[in-house]
Order: C-alpha cells, then sequence, then structure tokens
C-alpha cells in the first residue's frame, strides 16, 4: 500500500484511531477493521468503530477529549475517587461551575502579571468541601493544559492521596521535616498537566512544621516548576494552618457550604485573611 506523504498530525489532530490504540482501547488489527468500514462507508472513525461493536460512547468521549487535549479519565479504569468529578465528567453541571471559578481566578490572574499563582482553599469548618473544591479545581486547571500542582496542606486530616489514589507514605510533611525530596511529588495517570502533593503520615507538629522557612522556600520551588499550585488546608476552626498556608501562598478562595455554614466565622474568617495581606481572589458557595 502506498503511504501519501503527510506532515505529521499536529497535537490537536491526533487522530481518534490512534488515540483509541495507544490508550489500548482498541487492537491494532482491529483499528485496520475500522479503517476499513470507515472508507467503504464513508463514515467517521468513532461512528464506524462503534458499528462494529469495538468501542463503546465512553471510549470515543475518551477519544475526542484527547484529541483536543482535554484529558479525563474513565469511570472503573482509574484509581482515581469518583468523587473527582472533573476527571470523568468534563461536561458535568458541577464541572462546569468549578469551570467558571477557574475563569473568575484565571481573570483576577491575568489581570496582575506579578500574581503568584498559588491558591489556598480555606473555610470555616469541617466538612465544607475544601478537599473536594481542591481536588476538582485542581483538574480543570489541568485540563487547561496549565501544569498543575495540588497540595495537601491539610497535615491533620488529609484527603488527597485517597482522593487521588496515591501513596502517602511521604508527602508535605516529610518534605518540610527533610526526610523526603521531590519523588513526593506524584503524577496522576491520565491527567497530564496534574501532579499531587500527598501530605505525608501526619506529624506531631503541623502547624510548627508549617510556620517555618522551608514552607515558604518550597512553595517558591514549586511556584517555578508549576503554573497554578492548589493548596487544600484544615479547616479555620481546627487550629491556625489554614491562615497561615493562605498567608504563605498569597492568595485564598474562600469556601462556605450553602445552608450549613454561619456567616459570622466566615466574614471573620475573610477579614483575617486580608488583615494578613492574603489575596482573596474568589469565594464559593458550596451548595453540595
Ligand atoms: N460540591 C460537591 N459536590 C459533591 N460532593 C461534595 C461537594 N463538596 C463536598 N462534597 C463531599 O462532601 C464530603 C466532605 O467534603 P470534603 O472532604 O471536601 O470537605 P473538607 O472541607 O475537606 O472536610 P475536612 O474538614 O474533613 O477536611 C466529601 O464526601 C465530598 O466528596
Ligand atoms: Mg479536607
Amino acid at each position: 500500500m502506498n503511504a501519501p506523504h503527510k506532515l505529521p498530525p499536529q497535537p490537536q489532530e491526533r487522530p481518534i484511531g490512534a488515540i483509541l490504540v495507544e490508550s489500548g482501547r482498541l487492537r491494532a488489527e482491529d483499528a485496520e477493521r475500522v479503517l476499513r468500514l470507515q472508507r467503504e462507508r464513508g463514515l467517521r472513525f468513532g461512528d464506524a468503530a462503534r458499528e462494529l461493536r469495538l468501542v463503546d460512547d465512553e471510549d470515543v468521549a475518551f477519544a475526542l477529549a484527547h484529541q483536543f487535549d482535554y484529558p479525563y479519565v474513565a469511570w472503573g479504569k482509574s484509581a482515581i475517587h469518583d468523587a473527582v468529578v472533573a476527571a470523568y465528567q468534563p461536561f458535568g453541571d458541577a464541572v462546569e461551575a468549578l469551570r467558571g471559578l477557574r475563569t473568575q481566578l484565571m481573570l483576577r490572574w491575568l489581570g496582575d502579571p506579578a500574581a503568584r499563582r498559588r491558591l489556598a482553599v480555606v473555610s470555616p469548618t469541617r466538612g465544607d468541601g475544601r478537599s473536594w473544591t481542591a481536588a476538582n479545581l485542581a483538574v480543570v486547571f489541568s485540563q487547561l493544559g496549565e501544569r498543575t500542582l495540588l497540595v495537601d496542606a491539610d497535615l491533620r486530616r488529609p484527603a488527597q492521596h485517597r482522593l487521588f489514589g496515591l501513596p502517602n507514605g511521604s508527602g508535605l510533611g516529610t518534605l518540610l521535616a527533610g526526610r523526603s525530596g521531590g519523588e513526593s511529588i506524584r503524577r496522576v495517570d491520565g491527567l497530564v498537566n496534574l501532579s499531587v502533593l500527598p501530605a505525608g503520615p501526619q506529624p506531631p507538629n503541623p502547624l510548627e512544621l508549617l510556620s517555618r522557612l522551608p514552607f515558604p522556600a518550597l512553595l517558591d520551588r514549586l511556584g517555578v516548576q508549576f503554573d497554578v499550585v492548589i493548596i487544600d488546608t484544615p479547616a479555620a476552626e481546627q487550629g491556625a494552618d489554614a491562615e497561615l498556608i493562605a498567608a504563605r501562598a498569597g492568595a485564598a478562595c474562600v469556601l462556605a457550604r450553602q445552608n450549613a455554614s454561619a456567616t459570622r466565622p466566615l466574614v471573620q474568617l475573610a477579614e483575617r485573611l486580608r488583615a494578613a495581606s492574603v489575596n482573596v481572589v474568589g469565594s464559593v458557595l458550596n451548595a453540595y
């Protein structure tokens, strides 16, 4: 067969067939059958593959998302917890709201070229949804092609290693204590631009670790390595960690849980952050 001379496809034009084969969703020999049917009947590759029952709708959606450089992962085929909806359902309502928040943040950051794109997700009380929001926000930033790092700075009740199915033998705590290095930062399979720094084993002295000089120095280094750094924090009611982390990050997104968060602690938290020169760049009402 004469192969036509063609320029290599641009990243956004990677053929659906190649994506399906490379991701292990379609065998190379089956791809040939699809190509034949595609030619005979003038179908699109995805439709031909579906007609031959070699792939399902989900496979095609996966390939399309990848074709447009919009990575997401498939249900049941990833270690990522299903609470990280942005990794699974790039077009759902909840994810739409997260993308709205992403836009809000981007506009503020874009308006200020000196802005360090480090954001602590804070809230007054436990269970407000900080970890959920931080995880999903990090995913939607990464899907935009931003090199994104999610840091679990809740050294008291860490969540991100569970949400992303990652080991937690080392992490922020051990890094700050000088007991681990860059290997504690882990890539997330299937989400090419996302890395996670889990919290690591619970240290006896979280606040002290976060108060010391290595923490801001680490954030500065990470700010060079990554375009966006999203930081999960403990509830403000649990101690001074959250405010300290937000002050080190320089910017915070304040979260409240609809019909559950009392107004007073929320206003007080926002006031304390501003007094500590934290740029409160976003506020979210978690309607969950
Ligand atoms: N917007 C949302 N949509 C769906 N589920 C949500 C949402 N926000 C939070 N949740 C769920 O609510 C629960 C509590 O959320 P999460 O763990 O993020 O809260 P938190 O503020 O980090 O709590 P903690 O104080 O324990 O750290 C989790 O099961 C989470 O998956
Ligand atoms: Mg949490």
